[in-house]
């Protein structure tokens, strides 16, 4: 049998009995089209298969239907559920979401922002490694509308959301030292990342309030995720007695889960001979072979709100109308669960 020639916009518009330019609409502006035609048409659409052709629209637009948005790591659950948010808000716009994941090098970063521009996305949500760089200030210049997520935009001329990981650090470490720990490992890196600087200004904040007598013993990290957890457990088992801590505050839960392996190999407890408590809550905390104490981020929200904020910067830009930048802050709360406190129930403590 012949190979039936794909279906056109001019084969729909035959068979509804209008024209091509009410097809268009009923695809692209349908509060432009009676509710009658629109119907006639979409049964049209349906009757023949037909799909519209995005790429030939985004050519006569100029801008395609989506958005792009960059992360730092996408094998990190933290973004997963950030980009859950930012789908759920824009998939309801009728758009999609291109992702790139920066694998917190910034040439990647740099080279994701570019593809982004060059497939004419109408807006970038970008969770940066270091800060603003050059490549974020060139699509404001081209006039393509930025949120900074993960990430405080103050001043940056950006909107932004980000929660407070100075308070996420503080509720972290108090909570240690409410438990009477008073030699903390503080696990995490590298130390220039805005989150990690943040964390152990919390930590510092912390033990201040807790009168200054605690020592904060600051294990440096080059990265983030399990396998640096692991060794960072070897570090701390390797120390003398005198040493050693009794509690860690890892950066992210990631390096949580590998301090909580490397500690079990190692013979031992958790928290009898050392607590942990990690950052982020992804659903693996609550699931570890113990389950960990944490600080919650509102991920999903955090996402969400991100996507608000530009479509707000999009749609102000469409309509001709002035946009004022907004600068989003959530507040973490502490998450208590059995590796710090062998009944912890995972309750959420503000
Ligand atoms: O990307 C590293 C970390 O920063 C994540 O785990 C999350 O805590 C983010 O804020």
């Amino acid at each position: 049998m012949a190979r039936r020639a794909s279906i056109s916009m001019k084969d729909v518009a035959a068979l509804a009995r209008v024209s091509l330019g009410t097809v268009s609409n009923v695809v692209n502006s349908p509060e432009l089209v009676s509710e009658a035609t629109r119907e006639r048409v979409e049964v049209a659409i349906t009757k023949l298969g037909w799909v519209p052709n995005e790429s030939a629209r985004q050519l006569r637009a100029g801008r395609s239907r989506s958005v792009g948005m960059v992360v730092m790591d996408i094998a990190n659950p933290f973004f997963t559920d950030v980009l859950l948010g930012v789908e759920d808000y824009v998939l309801a716009r009728g758009y999609s979401v291109q992702v790139g994941n920066s694998a917190s090098q910034p040439a990647r970063e740099s080279d994701q922002l570019r593809l982004f521009e060059q497939q004419r996305v109408r807006g970038v949500l970008c969770a940066p490694i270091w800060g603003v760089n050059d490549r974020v200030d060139d699509l404001r210049r081209r006039g393509i509308p930025v949120v900074l997520v993960d990430r405080a935009g103050d001043e940056s001329g950006f909107c932004s959301v980000s929660v407070d990981d100075v308070e996420g650090g503080r509720l972290a470490v108090s909570h240690l030292l409410g438990l009477g720990h008073r030699r903390i490992a503080l696990v995490g890196g590298p130390g220039k990342l805005q989150q990690v600087r943040d964390r152990r200004l919390g930590a510092d904040v912390a033990r201040a309030q807790h009168g200054g007598e605690a020592d904060l013993l600051v294990v440096s990290t080059s990265g983030l995720d399990a396998s640096f957890g692991v060794g960072a457990a070897d570090q701390i088992v390797a120390m003398s007695d005198q040493e050693r801590p009794t509690a860690v505050f890892a950066a992210n839960d990631l390096l949580a889960i590998g301090l909580l392996q490397g500690f079990v190999t190692h013979g031992l407890r958790v928290p009898e001979d050392v607590a942990i408590i990690g950052y982020d809550d992804i659903s693996f905390a609550a699931s570890a072979a113990v389950p960990l104490s944490s600080i919650r981020q509102p991920r999903v929200d955090l996402g969400r709100r991100a996507a608000e904020l530009l479509f707000d910067e999009i749609e102000a830009e469409d309509d001709d109308l002035p946009h004022e930048h907004q600068n989003v802050r959530f507040t973490p709360d502490l998450v208590v669960r059995r590796s710090t406190v062998s009944s912890g129930n995972g309750r959420r403590l503000a």
